[in-house]
């Protein structure tokens, strides 16, 4: 016999202690009285949360290449295709979002940018783009810092698929392997040839599919700074931002940026 009590028997607050919801909701700490304030920060936390979600699933990886698991690899980027589309989408959040409201919370914002999400430029740095000179600046965050030294001087999550590619058989130089990993990463051609090489295998390949999600990967990534681009355009036209640059010259130059440039170079040449 089924009872409908069972409900009222168990502890309500056992959602808010696993999930957090009160400390989460806590978070949310407008400076004004401005409705669209509201808006924007929760915006803000949302991508916050999903470039923490993006980071662990490229993690995952990065540990799956490590072991030689292509598919174990492919699965971890397809949850992180999922999460960035989750990402692009955030922008809606933002798209009614006009001047005068923007302007009426701005000066809230201080130095504060979302160029100093500390979680973005982990995202950078495993897509390969490294610069030692972003770390300095999060000196008053020490555990930050330290992360961030940790994984600037670690193989980036292009640089584990070229490892696992080289192990393949594939001509990636040794080398190149070998360079500097914390400097920014340069293209070479003979990566650019081994891309041609894959994509000489049949289409549902395990390696032709796995090329295709990296540079799904790539284009959802390029997509998010072409819709934060936009958002920016829209609210503050070509003002400088709030974290010192010149605003949309700084973010068009970022925006137009390619990941993983090889995959992308390799189509030049293909049969
Ligand atoms: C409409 C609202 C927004 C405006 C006007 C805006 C403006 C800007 C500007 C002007 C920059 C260049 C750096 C600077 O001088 O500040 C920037 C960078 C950046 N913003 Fe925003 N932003 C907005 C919303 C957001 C949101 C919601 C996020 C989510 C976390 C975000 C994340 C970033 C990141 C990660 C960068 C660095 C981009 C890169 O390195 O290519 N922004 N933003």
């Amino acid at each position: 016999m089924t009872t409908d009590t069972g409900p009222a028997l168990i502890s309500y607050a056992a959602y808010d202690e696993y999930i957090g919801v009160q400390r989460l909701h806590a978070l949310l700490q407008p400076r004004t009285a401005n409705p669209a304030e509201v808006s924007f920060i929760v915006a803000t936390q949302v991508m916050e949360l999903l470039f923490g979600l993006l980071r662990h699933e490229w993690t995952a990886a990065q540990d799956a290449l490590r072991t030689d698991d292509l598919a174990g690899a492919e699965a971890a980027l397809r949850r992180g295709l999922a999460v960035q589309s989750r990402l692009v989408d955030s922008w809606d959040l933002l798209a009614g979002l006009t001047p005068p409201e923007f302007n009426a919370f701005r000066a809230e914002l201080g130095e504060a940018s979302g160029f100093q999400s500390a979680t973005y430029l982990q995202l950078q740095f495993l897509l390969g783009h490294k610069a030692t000179s972003m770390i300095d600046a999060y000196r008053e965050l020490p555990d930050v810092h330290a992360d961030l030294t940790a994984l600037i001087a670690a193989p980036s999550l292009y640089d584990d698929v070229l490892a696992f590619l080289h192990r393949q058989g594939l001509p990636i130089p040794g080398d190149h392997l070998q360079r500097d990993l914390q400097a920014p990463y340069q293209c070479r051609e003979e990566v650019t040839q081994a891309w041609r090489l894959v994509y000489k295998a049949p289409r549902d390949s395990p390696l032709v599919r796995f090329a295709e999600v990296l540079v799904d990967l790539a284009e959802l990534s390029t997509r998010w700074r072409q819709r934060h681009l936009n958002a920016v355009k829209r609210t503050i036209g070509d003002k400088p931002g709030t974290g010192g640059s010149s605003g949309l010259t700084w973010l068009r130059r970022s925006a137009d940026r390619d990941d993983f440039p090889e995959l992308w170079a390799a189509r030049d040449g293909m049969q």
